[in-house]
């Protein structure tokens, strides 16, 4: 199957040129100013519209079960979803069980995936620590395509990693060439300060900012980064939603440290005046975290990404439905935290991004899709335009727009934090490995199309020990 993208303008992260585009089973084929269209070919018009690489979003929960209940959006709707917005790979969680096998978790996570209609992979939680934690991690990144770890800093008494558990499984990452990743907030004072608020009768969604307040993110993403400093291991932070932990960042990448940084579209639009809203239903479904912030942390992220010390936009898609959030109706502590925003992650960032002249069109390029499939290590086969990488591209219409909301979006959670934004600039094709499953408004996406992404690991001290000693395995330091 062949199809040729015509007359379109190619933007990728570091280029932008006049061009035709083949593609033919599920690879680029040819890049030529102009290409002939081999027999039997579909043909895209894509004159005024910009040809760029599939988004690649690299923090999605499809189907999480998180906080009692199960996030609503299984892998099938969600990366459908995504197709429709322009967005061709995810990478998602597999978060183990405190005490639960991380290989086993793998499987169930790979098990429930089988049904995406996009491309996927999976970053792996560490939520505990043995022996067998330290074995599987090293079966993951030799056997299964794992590069990346998790660490939940927040979350007491469910996935909380310790200090110890830190300390760990960033020097495990280093021998396996992997790179940890960490969602930054101290979750003991989170907990101690919900314990307080609810104590105050604070009960409303209006406590969840107030029990996480910026330096609860800035001293978890100081510490993270000073572990792994002292380690000498290359550190990602997700979600990065204040102006501290964006200088956490900087200062560390200006003293040479290998850190990386993550912001999703919401935290670069809305402050945390949301959560005052007295519509219940309103503030609840904002409840995610970190929590939306005080005004200017929003122009700060802006500065991180202009800077490049943010190098990657996520939507941190956990969707869950307003009837799922008045499990807090009477305590805001047990309202599901997570919010949607795969669809609409790439029509945001254009407009709010390059719409208003703060990012170029390349910068949007290597925000959405080039810098995670860097970071990741899947590129080029994975956010590039070039001959042998897979066909994953988004044909892109400047001035289409389309006006936002929960009843008509393709993801099946009944709330959008969008709601009723009108944005300009919309996918017209989404082209997954060289088959179209968006077509000028029409969703085409079908179950189980999506392979697993492998990814493989960095250059790995393991494989260097092996090479200079022939040793075998490190292995786990004793604990006490
Ligand atoms: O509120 C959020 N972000 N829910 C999903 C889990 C996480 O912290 O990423
Ligand atoms: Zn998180
Ligand atoms: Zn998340």
């Amino acid at each position: 199957m062949s199809v040729l993208i015509k007359g379109g303008t190619l933007v990728t992260d570091t280029q932008t040129m006049q061009s035709d585009l083949l593609c033919e089973e599920e690879k680029i084929v040819a890049i030529a100013p102009s290409l002939e269209a081999p027999s039997g070919a579909t043909v895209i018009d894509a004159s005024g519209q910009y040809v760029m690489p599939g988004g690649i979003d690299p923090h999605t929960h499809m189907q999480l079960p998180f906080m009692g209940t199960v996030a609503i959006e299984d892998f099938y709707s969600g990366t459908a979803a995504g197709l429709a917005g322009g967005t061709t790979s995810i990478i998602d969680f597999v978060i183990p069980e405190a005490g639960t096998s991380l290989l086993e978790n793998y499987h169930t996570w790979r098990g429930w995936a089988e049904k995406s209609a996009a491309d996927y992979s999976f970053h792996v939680a560490v939520t505990w620590w043995d022996d067998s934690v330290y074995e599987d991690m090293g079966t993951l990144v030799r056997d299964h395509g794992v590069n990346s770890f998790k660490h939940f800093m927040a979350y007491k008494g469910a996935m909380m990693a310790t200090d110890e558990i830190l300390v760990s499984s960033f020097e495990r990452c280093i021998e396996l060439g992997a790179i940890p990743t960490v969602h930054a907030e101290n979750g003991d004072l989170v907990y101690h300060l919900q314990q307080k608020l609810v104590a105050m009768g604070i009960t409303g969604p209006e406590g969840h900012p107030l029990s996480r307040p910026p330096e609860v993110e800035a001293e978890a993403a100081n510490r993270a980064i000073r572990i792994a400093e002292t380690l000498g291991a290359p550190i990602y932070i997700v979600h990065v939603s204040t102006r501290e932990a964006l200088e956490a960042i900087t200062r560390a990448r200006t003293n040479g440290q290998r850190v990386f940084g993550e912001c999703l579209p919401g935290h670069l639009l809305f402050d945390d005046s949301v959560y005052l809203n007295p519509d219940w239903e309103q503030a609840a479904g904002h409840v995610m975290s970190p929590p939306f912030r005080p005004k200017d942390n929003q122009r700060a992220l802006w500065k991180g990404l202009q800077s490049g010390n943010l190098q990657t936009t996520a939507t941190d898609h956990c969707a869950f439905c307003n009837e799922q959030k008045t499990m807090g109706h009477n305590n805001f502590t047990l309202i599901p935290n997570g919010t949607a925003g795969i669809e609409e992650r790439m029509s945001v960032m254009w407009q709010e991004g390059v719409g208003t002249g703060r990012i170029t069109m390349n910068e949007f390029v290597a925000i959405t899709s080039s810098n995670a499939a860097r970071i990741f290590n899947i590129y080029p086969k994975k956010g590039c335009l070039a001959v042998g990488s897979d066909a994953d591209i988004v044909v892109w219409d400047p001035e289409g727009s389309r006006t936002i909301s929960a009843k008509t979006h393709h993801s099946k959670v009944d709330f959008n934090i969008f709601e009723g934004m009108t944005v300009k600039g919309v996918p017209s094709h989404t082209l997954s490995r060289g088959r179209i499953f968006y077509k000028e408004g029409e969703l085409l996406a079908e179950e189980g199309y999506g392979n697993y992404i492998d990814r493989p690991p960095y250059a790995s001290y393991y494989d260097a020990l092996q090479k200079i000693a022939g040793s075998r395995e490190p292995k786990p330091i004793a604990r006490q």
